[in-house]
């Protein structure tokens, strides 16, 4: 083998959500993204040059097993990469995966994974090229490529906090890359802490995939990207004044028009569970209750991301103990929060 490269990536949280797409993993809407510090995954390649050969090859290993499923889904993203680097084509690639949270936690991975891929790839190109990119120019790369291979991947390129889709009130935002917002947020934010709640750890039911399609014609799309709009619009100037109060609405509104969306296509489906309810029911509770800086949001999936500054942690703790301590006992909670 030629040479060993590694990267790590984490997984994101999105306030204002990315949900339906155009051709190519372009967005729909602009959509925000928290960069999370823990849920991450690590990914190794050994690959080297191999004359004769005129497509890339390759093997995917999860710790070390072969798993000739993410080898099915991964052809398209090499498809992808030979297009934009031919040099990839005479590379066979050995690509060792893990991620530092459990498979079966019903946490998406595939944000983290694709963007450590598209690290690696960025660093392979670079050394096949015998060049040195500016680490700007690298990051932009890696994170376009990281959306080709799956669209929020392109926001976990950054750390703490990145953008994608083009809106016109974000200077250099783009739908082909996300951006770093890391220095646009107030120190409120840049301690943020993120307690997911694990519901469920099946499988979703309908895949984010399958889910983007039903946006094409869904019957509130147009309503949809001006929301969006709306909001992220809404969010940017509240990153940096480190206002709680705008920041709950919209990062509620967002999480449940996502799941709103879900139950309004055709065909209609149903991502929560009884206990997703349980917990924002509790929550919305708690923050009426007590006023303390705590909200929530929600993936394409059953799973409740709590969010609230680390300087109320203690309260928090206290909460969930005396209101939720199925899940403390069960340890059914990832702590996660941005990078320190
Ligand atoms: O990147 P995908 O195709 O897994 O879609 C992600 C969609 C949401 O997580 C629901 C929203 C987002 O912006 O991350």
């Amino acid at each position: 083998m030629n040479t060993n490269i590694s990267w790590e990536a984490p997984s994101n949280i999105a306030i204002v959500k990315y949900w339906g797409k155009r051709a190519q993993q372009l967005p729909i809407n602009p959509s925000f993204s928290f960069t999370l510090n823990n849920c991450k995954t690590k990914t190794s390649i050994q690959w080297e040059q191999r004359s004769g050969q005129d497509h890339l090859d390759f093997e995917f290993f999860y710790d070390g097993q072969r798993k000739p499923r993410f080898e099915y889904k991964l052809k398209t993203f090499f498809n992808h990469v030979e297009a934009l680097y031919p040099a990839f084509k005479s590379v066979y690639l050995n690509i060792d995966s893990i991620n530092s949270f459990p498979h079966s936690a019903g946490i998406a991975s595939s944000a983290s994974a694709m963007a450590a891929l598209a690290l690696c790839m960025m660093s392979i190109e670079n050394d096949i090229n015998g060049v040195v990119m500016q680490q700007d120019e690298f990051l932009n790369k890696a994170s376009y490529l990281a959306r080709l291979g799956s669209g929020s991947a392109c926001r976990s390129v950054y750390p703490l906090a990145a953008a994608w889709g083009y809106s016109k009130t974000l200077a250099g935002s783009s739908d082909d890359y996300a951006v770093p917002l890391a220095n646009q947020l107030h120190e409120e934010f840049k301690t943020i802490q993120d307690y997911i709640f694990i519901v469920s750890r099946a499988e979703k039911k309908v895949s984010s995939s399958a889910g983007h399609q039903l946006m094409e014609n869904h019957p509130y799309r147009d309503a949809r990207i001006q929301q969006a709009h709306e909001n992220f619009n809404l969010l940017l100037p509240v990153l940096k004044t480190g206002d709680w109060t705008t920041f709950i609405k919209i990062c509620e509104t967002e999480a449940l028009s996502l799941h709103g969306l879900m139950m309004s296509s055709n065909p209609s489906y149903i991502l929560l569970e009884p206990e997703s309810i349980h917990i924002i029911n509790e929550l919305k509770l708690f923050q009426q209750e007590s006023k303390l800086p705590i909200t929530f949001t929600i993936d394409a999936g059953p799973n409740i991301h709590v969010l609230f500054p680390l300087r109320i942690r203690e309260e928090v703790d206290a909460w969930i103990q005396n209101c939720l301590s199925k899940y403390w006992e069960e340890e059914q909670i990832i702590f996660d929060g941005l990078q320190s």
